[in-house]
C-alpha cells in the first residue's frame, strides 16, 4: 500500500491543481515544527518564482482547496508561504488499521535483488576481538534488512584462513609437536582424525607465533615458506591446516550464535585458491597485468585521484597469493556461482584504500560485469571512555567473549535489582537482553562513525537503549496477557480513531514505518530502524502513561485500544527481529 507521505502528497498535489499551480508542488514533509502542526507542505515557496506571486496567496489558494479533503482536518497558510497541516483522525486510523491488515504492514517491496554480504571478517587461528563486533552486527542486521524488503540475500562470513597466519600456526605447531606425522615429508598413509591441539592451545599458538615473528627474522622466514607450501599443496601441511580450520571454526560458530549472528556461507579465502591460476591468465592475456620489481600487479590509478593509489597486487615475487588475490578470485567465483546484483562489504574503515584497489582493479579486469555493483561499508571503532578503540583493563586486546560475559553480568546484576525472579530466570533473561544491550548499543549509531562503549549506559533501562526497547514491548505484552487471562481474546479487534493527541501520535509514529524500512534497506543503514524504534517506544509510553486501558469501561473504545496495542507490539517486534536480537517474555 502507498506510504503515508505519498498519499498526503498526493492530495495536496491536487489542491495545487484545483487552484490552478503545478500538482509536483505539492510535496508534504513531517513538521519541523511540532508545536504549529504535525505535517507541512513549502510547495508554495517553490512556486512563488514559477508564477511570480507571493508566497503567501499560493498558499492561500491552496488552503481554500483542501477544506474538502479527507486526509486534512486542519490547513493553514503561515506567513511567508508554509502550509501547516494537520491530519484527519479518521484518515489516520483507516491508514493505521489497513496496515495492520496486511503482511509487512503493507509494505511495498521494491524490485527484488539478489545481494551477497561479506561480513564478520574471521580469521581462522585467531581468536575474535572486539574489532570483530560491528561487522558482525552491522552485517546480520543489513542482511534481516535486506531479507525483510524481499531480497534474496547470502550471507557470507569469508574467513580469513589463507594468509601468513596459518604459516604461523604451522610453524608454531611445529616448535612445540617437531615429530608430528605432518611434518614428515616422506609420510605416505593417512593423517591422524583427531587434531594435534585444542582451541585454546591454538589460540595460544598464534599470538605466540606472530609476536616471535617479529622478532626472529629466521622463524618469520619458515612462516612465510610454510605458507607457501601450504599453498601449493604440500599433503602434510594440508592436513594440519584443515584441523586448524575445523577446531576454529567450530569456536567460531559458537560465538557468532551467542551474537545470533548466521552465516549462510562459511567460504574463506583458501576456497578460490584453485582460481587464481586461471584469473592471473586472464589479466595477463588481457593486457591488465605486468611485472614489476617481481611481483604482478595491475595499475588502478585514474587521472582525476588526488591521493597515492598504489597498483593492485595480485602474486608477490615469490608467487604467493595476497588478501587482494583471493578478494578478486572470490569476485569471480561470486560472479560465476550467484551472479548477484549486489556485493555488500562490512569491514573496518581503515579498509578504504583497500577496497578501492581491490574495486577498481575488478572493474577495470571486467571480473564483475556493469550491472553488479560493488559497496563497501566502513565501521567505525568502538572506543573506550579514553576515545581509543576498546581494551581490556590491562590495556590488551578485549576478546569477543569477555566483553559479551562483561555485558550478561551487569545484565544480570541490574535485572536482580528490584525484581522477583529466579536466579536461573533472570540469567536467561539477562543473556537476551545483553545481546540487545550490545547490538543496540552498536546500531544505533551510523556505521561509520565511531563510538564509546559505555556498559553502564548500554544496559540501562532508561533512555536510548536495547533495554528499555525490550522492556517496553515486554510491557506491552504483559498488558495483552493480563486482558486474555481476563478472559478477553485478541482476535477480531478494530483499531479506532484516535481519542486523544498521545493516542494520535502513537497512530502518526506507526504510519511511518513502511517509509523508514525502504530507507533503511536501500541506504544499508540500520540506525534508522533503531531511531525509529526508539521513537516509537517513547510514543507508546507518553500514551500508556495518560490513558485507562484494561479499566476502560467503554467496550468499543478498549477493544480499540487492545488493537492497537497489536499493532505497537508487531511493529516493534519486526524491527527488533531486523536489528538482530530477541525480545524475553518477562523482564
Ligand atoms: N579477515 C579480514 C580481517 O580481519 C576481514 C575480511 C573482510 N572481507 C573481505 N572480503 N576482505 O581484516
Amino acid at each position: 500500500m502507498k506510504k503515508l507521505l505519498d498519499l498526503l502528497s498526493e492530495e495536496m498535489g491536487k489542491a495545487f491543481e484545483a487552484a490552478g499551480y503545478d500538482p509536483a508542488l505539492g510535496r508534504v514533509t513531517i513538521s519541523n515544527r511540532p508545536d504549529l502542526c504535525e505535517y507541512q507542505c513549502n510547495g508554495a515557496m517553490a512556486g512563488a518564482k514559477q508564477y511570480h506571486k507571493a508566497p503567501i496567496m499560493i498558499a492561500n489558494d491552496v488552503a481554500e482547496k483542501l477544506t474538502a479533503s479527507a486526509a486534512f482536518r486542519e490547513a493553514v497558510a503561515a506567513a511567508p508561504g508554509f502550509l501547516n497541516l494537520k491530519l484527519s483522525e479518521e484518515f489516520l486510523a483507516d491508514m493505521v488499521s489497513r496496515m495492520a491488515g496486511e503482511p509487512k504492514f503493507g509494505l511495498e517491496l521494491p524490485e527484488r535483488k539478489k545481494i551477497i554480504i561479506d561480513y564478520g571478517g574471521a580469521n581462522v587461528a585467531k581468536p575474535l576481538h572486539v574489532g570483530h563486533l560491528r561487522p558482525a552486527i552491522i552485517g546480520e542486521s543489513i542482511k534481516r534488512i535486506c531479507r525483510y524488503v524481499g531480497h534474496e540475500v547470502i550471507g557470507d562470513v569469508h574467513l580469513g584462513d589463507w594468509g601468513l597466519q596459518m604459516g604461523l600456526v604451522i610453524m608454531g605447531v611445529k616448535e612445540r609437536q617437531p615429530g608430528l606425522v605432518y611434518f614428515d615429508e616422506e609420510y605416505q598413509g593417512e593423517y591422524p582424525q583427531e587434531a594435534p591441539f585444542t582451541i585454546s592451545e591454538l589460540e595460544e599458538i598464534y599470538p605466540a607465533a606472530s609476536a616471535r615473528s617479529k622478532e626472529d627474522a629466521a622463524f618469520k622466514a619458515a612462516a612465510m615458506e610454510a605458507t607457501v607450501k601450504l599453498q601449493n599443496g604440500v599433503r602434510g601441511y594440508r592436513a594440519l591446516w584443515k584441523h586448524i580450520l575445523n577446531v576454529s571454526v567450530t569456536d567460531l560458530k559458537k560465538n557468532y550464535a551467542g551474537l545470533n549472528v548466521a552465516f549462510d556461507l562459511w567460504k574463506g579465502e583458501s576456497d578460490v585458491h584453485e582460481l587464481i591460476p586461471e584469473m592471473v591468465a586472464y589479466m595477463k592475456d588481457g593486457g591488465y597485468a605486468y611485472i614489476s620489481e617481481g611481483a604482478l600487479v595491475v595499475d588502478v590509478k585514474e587521472e582525476t585521484d588526488t591521493k597515492e593509489m598504489p597498483p593492485c597486487m595480485i602474486l608477490k615475487s615469490d608467487g604467493a597469493s595476497l588478501y587482494n588475490t583471493t578478494d578478486l578470485a572470490t569476485i569471480m567465483e561470486r560472479m560465476r556461482l550467484y551472479h548477484p546484483d549486489q556485493i555488500i562489504y562490512i569491514t573496518d574503515k581503515r579498509q578504504d584504500l583497500y577496497f578501492e584497489q581491490v574495486f577498481r582493479c575488478a572493474r577495470k579486469t571486467k571480473l564483475v560485469e556493469p550491472g553488479t555493483e560493488l559497496k563497501w561499508i566502513g565501521n567505525g571503532t568502538m572506543n573506550g571512555s579514553d576515545g581509543k578503540p576498546f581494551k581490556t583493563r590491562e590495556g590488551g586486546v578485549m576478546r569477543l567473549e569477555n566483553l559479551i560475559r562483561e555485558t550478561r553480568e551487569e545484565m544480570y546484576r541490574k535485572i536482580r535489582e528490584g525484581r522477583e525472579m529466579s536466579g536461573e530466570e533472570a540469567e536467561k533473561v539477562a543473556d537476551m537482553v545483553a545481546v540487545a544491550a550490545l547490538k543496540y548499543g552498536d546500531l544505533s549509531n551510523q556505521a561509520a562513525k565511531d563510538y564509546v562503549f559505555d556498559i553502564d549506559r548500554f544496559t540501562s533501562f532508561e533512555g536510548d537503549t536495547g533495554p528499555y526497547i525490550l522492556y517496553t514491548v515486554v510491557r506491552i505484552k504483559s498488558i495483552l496477557n493480563k486482558y486474555r487471562e481476563q478472559g478477553g481474546s485478541l482476535d477480531g479487534l478494530c483499531l479506532r480513531v484516535a481519542g486523544s493527541e498521545s493516542e494520535k501520535a502513537l497512530q502518526m509514529q506507526l504510519a511511518q514505518f513502511n517509509a523508514m524500512i525502504q530507507s533503511a534497506a536501500e541506504e544499508t543503514a540500520p540506525h534508522k530502524v533503531c531511531a525509529f524504534l526508539y521513537d516509537l517506544a517513547n510514543a507508546f509510553n507518553h500514551f500508556y502513561h495518560e490513558t485507562k486501558i484494561l479499566s476502560e469501561e467503554d467496550e468499543t473504545r478498549k477493544k480499540g485500544l487492545l488493537a492497537l496495542l497489536v499493532l505497537v507490539r508487531d511493529m516493534m517486534e519486526a524491527c527488533v527481529e531486523v536489528l538482530g536480537f530477541e525480545v524475553p517474555d518477562k523482564m
